[in-house]
Protein backbone atom coordinates (compact mmCIF):
# COMPACT_ATOMS: atom_id res chain seq x y z
CA UNK A 1 0.00 0.00 0.00
CA UNK A 2 3.12 2.42 0.94
CA UNK A 3 4.50 1.75 -2.65
CA UNK A 4 1.33 2.82 -4.10
CA UNK A 5 0.95 5.97 -2.32
CA UNK A 6 4.40 7.08 -2.65
CA UNK A 7 4.36 7.87 -5.93
CA UNK A 8 1.49 10.64 -6.56
CA UNK A 9 2.99 11.99 -2.88
CA UNK A 10 6.71 12.23 -4.32
CA UNK A 11 5.38 13.90 -8.03
CA UNK A 12 4.09 16.97 -5.69
CA UNK A 13 7.52 16.84 -4.05
CA UNK A 14 9.26 17.63 -7.27
CA UNK A 15 6.61 19.47 -8.51
CA UNK A 16 7.29 22.31 -5.70
CA UNK A 17 11.13 21.71 -6.30
CA UNK A 18 10.78 22.63 -10.04
CA UNK A 19 8.34 25.62 -9.10
CA UNK A 20 10.87 26.56 -6.63
CA UNK A 21 14.12 26.45 -9.02
CA UNK A 22 12.38 28.10 -11.61
CA UNK A 23 11.50 31.00 -9.01
CA UNK A 24 14.65 31.49 -7.92
CA UNK A 25 16.18 31.06 -11.53
CA UNK A 26 13.70 33.83 -12.55
CA UNK A 27 14.88 36.10 -9.69
CA UNK A 28 18.80 35.64 -10.62
CA UNK A 29 18.37 36.45 -13.77
CA UNK A 30 16.88 39.70 -12.85
CA UNK A 31 19.44 40.50 -10.67
CA UNK A 32 21.88 40.09 -13.68
CA UNK A 33 20.40 41.89 -15.67
CA UNK A 34 20.05 44.63 -13.95
CA UNK A 35 23.83 44.39 -13.34
CA UNK A 36 24.40 44.40 -16.82
CA UNK A 37 21.58 47.22 -17.38
CA UNK A 38 23.20 49.84 -15.00
CA UNK A 39 26.68 48.54 -16.15
CA UNK A 40 26.02 49.97 -19.90
CA UNK A 41 23.54 52.61 -19.44
CA UNK A 42 24.50 54.48 -15.71
CA UNK A 43 28.17 53.62 -15.88
CA UNK A 44 27.82 51.89 -12.25
CA UNK A 45 30.56 49.27 -12.22
CA UNK A 46 32.31 47.59 -9.33
CA UNK A 47 36.04 49.23 -8.77
CA UNK A 48 37.68 47.06 -10.56
CA UNK A 49 41.62 49.26 -10.31
CA UNK A 50 44.05 47.05 -8.37
CA UNK A 51 47.14 49.49 -7.46
CA UNK A 52 48.88 49.48 -4.69
CA UNK A 53 50.35 51.97 -2.34
CA UNK A 54 52.16 52.27 0.93
CA UNK A 55 49.22 53.49 4.02
CA UNK A 56 52.60 53.91 5.89
CA UNK A 57 53.98 56.81 3.92
CA UNK A 58 51.63 57.96 1.63
CA UNK A 59 51.20 61.35 3.34
CA UNK A 60 55.10 62.17 2.95
CA UNK A 61 56.06 62.27 -0.64
CA UNK A 62 53.85 61.47 -3.82
CA UNK A 63 50.55 62.27 -5.36
CA UNK A 64 49.05 62.30 -1.85
CA UNK A 65 51.47 64.66 -0.15
CA UNK A 66 49.26 67.55 1.07
CA UNK A 67 50.42 69.53 -1.70
CA UNK A 68 48.92 67.34 -3.84
CA UNK A 69 45.58 66.73 -2.50
CA UNK A 70 42.76 68.59 -4.27
CA UNK A 71 41.50 69.17 -7.79
CA UNK A 72 44.52 69.12 -10.19
CA UNK A 73 43.51 70.31 -14.14
CA UNK A 74 46.36 69.49 -16.57
CA UNK A 75 46.55 68.01 -20.01
CA UNK A 76 42.74 68.13 -20.54
CA UNK A 77 41.77 65.80 -17.88
CA UNK A 78 40.54 66.57 -14.32
CA UNK A 79 42.21 64.51 -11.33
CA UNK A 80 40.90 64.93 -7.86
CA UNK A 81 42.93 62.94 -4.99
CA UNK A 82 41.35 62.44 -1.59
CA UNK A 83 42.95 60.90 1.52
CA UNK A 84 40.19 59.27 3.78
CA UNK A 85 41.39 59.12 7.22
CA UNK A 86 39.37 58.58 11.06
CA UNK A 87 37.35 60.86 10.99
CA UNK A 88 37.99 62.96 7.81
CA UNK A 89 38.49 63.86 4.28
CA UNK A 90 41.71 65.56 3.22
CA UNK A 91 40.67 68.23 1.79
CA UNK A 92 37.15 68.45 3.21
CA UNK A 93 36.11 70.72 0.35
CA UNK A 94 36.62 69.95 -3.47
CA UNK A 95 35.91 71.62 -6.81
CA UNK A 96 35.01 69.70 -10.43
CA UNK A 97 33.85 71.38 -13.12
CA UNK A 98 30.15 70.43 -14.71
CA UNK A 99 29.80 68.39 -17.64
CA UNK A 100 33.89 67.22 -17.44
CA UNK A 101 35.11 63.50 -16.77
CA UNK A 102 36.42 63.30 -13.67
CA UNK A 103 39.32 60.87 -12.36
CA UNK A 104 38.77 60.32 -8.49
CA UNK A 105 41.58 59.13 -6.69
CA UNK A 106 41.21 58.05 -3.15
CA UNK A 107 44.00 56.48 -0.52
CA UNK A 108 43.79 55.71 3.28
CA UNK A 109 46.38 55.47 5.64
CA UNK A 110 44.60 53.84 8.39
CA UNK A 111 41.34 51.55 8.31
CA UNK A 112 38.70 50.79 5.09
CA UNK A 113 36.02 53.49 4.73
CA UNK A 114 33.68 54.25 2.13
CA UNK A 115 32.94 56.75 -0.02
CA UNK A 116 30.04 57.65 -2.30
CA UNK A 117 28.59 61.27 -3.81
CA UNK A 118 25.17 61.32 -3.94
CA UNK A 119 23.33 60.91 -6.64
CA UNK A 120 26.41 60.12 -8.59
CA UNK A 121 27.77 56.68 -9.93
CA UNK A 122 30.55 57.92 -7.37
CA UNK A 123 30.63 54.97 -4.92
CA UNK A 124 33.59 52.72 -3.44
CA UNK A 125 35.21 51.63 -0.59
CA UNK A 126 38.86 52.86 0.13
CA UNK A 127 41.30 49.88 1.53
CA UNK A 128 44.68 50.59 3.34
CA UNK A 129 47.32 49.48 0.89
CA UNK A 130 45.08 50.45 -2.25
CA UNK A 131 44.81 53.04 -4.39
CA UNK A 132 40.72 53.65 -5.07
CA UNK A 133 39.89 54.86 -8.46
CA UNK A 134 36.72 56.39 -9.98
CA UNK A 135 35.33 58.47 -12.82
CA UNK A 136 32.51 60.40 -12.94
CA UNK A 137 30.51 63.41 -14.64
CA UNK A 138 28.77 65.98 -12.80
CA UNK A 139 25.50 66.76 -15.02
CA UNK A 140 24.62 69.66 -12.73
CA UNK A 141 26.81 72.50 -10.54
CA UNK A 142 25.89 72.88 -6.96
CA UNK A 143 27.42 70.99 -3.85
CA UNK A 144 26.72 67.48 -3.11
CA UNK A 145 27.37 65.35 0.09
CA UNK A 146 30.64 63.17 0.21
CA UNK A 147 29.81 60.95 3.40
CA UNK A 148 31.43 57.92 4.76
CA UNK A 149 29.29 55.22 4.41
CA UNK A 150 31.88 52.19 5.75
CA UNK A 151 31.94 51.97 9.74
CA UNK A 152 34.97 52.92 10.66
CA UNK A 153 34.78 54.26 14.24
CA UNK A 154 33.51 56.36 16.65
CA UNK A 155 33.71 59.46 14.50
CA UNK A 156 32.40 57.85 11.07
CA UNK A 157 28.99 59.84 11.41
CA UNK A 158 31.11 63.01 11.13
CA UNK A 159 33.08 61.91 8.52
CA UNK A 160 32.03 63.94 5.36
CA UNK A 161 33.27 66.29 2.97
CA UNK A 162 31.45 68.13 0.46
CA UNK A 163 31.65 68.21 -3.84
CA UNK A 164 31.22 71.66 -5.20
CA UNK A 165 30.59 70.76 -8.96
CA UNK A 166 30.52 74.18 -10.67
CA UNK A 167 29.98 75.70 -14.25
CA UNK A 168 33.28 74.89 -17.22
CA UNK A 169 32.99 79.09 -17.17
CA UNK A 170 34.11 78.98 -13.33
CA UNK A 171 36.35 75.96 -13.00
CA UNK A 172 39.55 78.38 -13.27
CA UNK A 173 42.43 76.30 -12.65
CA UNK A 174 45.88 78.36 -11.43
CA UNK A 175 49.33 78.50 -12.75
CA UNK A 176 49.92 75.02 -11.44
CA UNK A 177 46.28 73.62 -12.65
CA UNK A 178 44.93 73.93 -8.91
CA UNK A 179 41.67 74.42 -8.48
CA UNK A 180 40.42 74.81 -4.44
CA UNK A 181 37.12 75.46 -2.40
CA UNK A 182 38.41 78.73 -1.08
CA UNK A 183 38.17 80.18 -5.02
CA UNK A 184 34.77 79.58 -4.89
CU1 LIG B 1 35.36 56.69 7.52
CU2 LIG B 1 33.35 55.75 8.23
Amino acid sequence: MTEQHAQPHERRILGTELLWAFGVGVLIAAILSMVVFTALTRDINPPSNVERIDPKTLHLSGEFAEQNLGTTARDGGVTVRIITTQFMFAPHCLVVPEGRRVTLRFASPDVIHGILITGTNVNTMVVPGFVAQVYSEFTHSGDLLMPCHEYCGLGHSEMWATVRVVPESEFKPDRDGRVACAQH
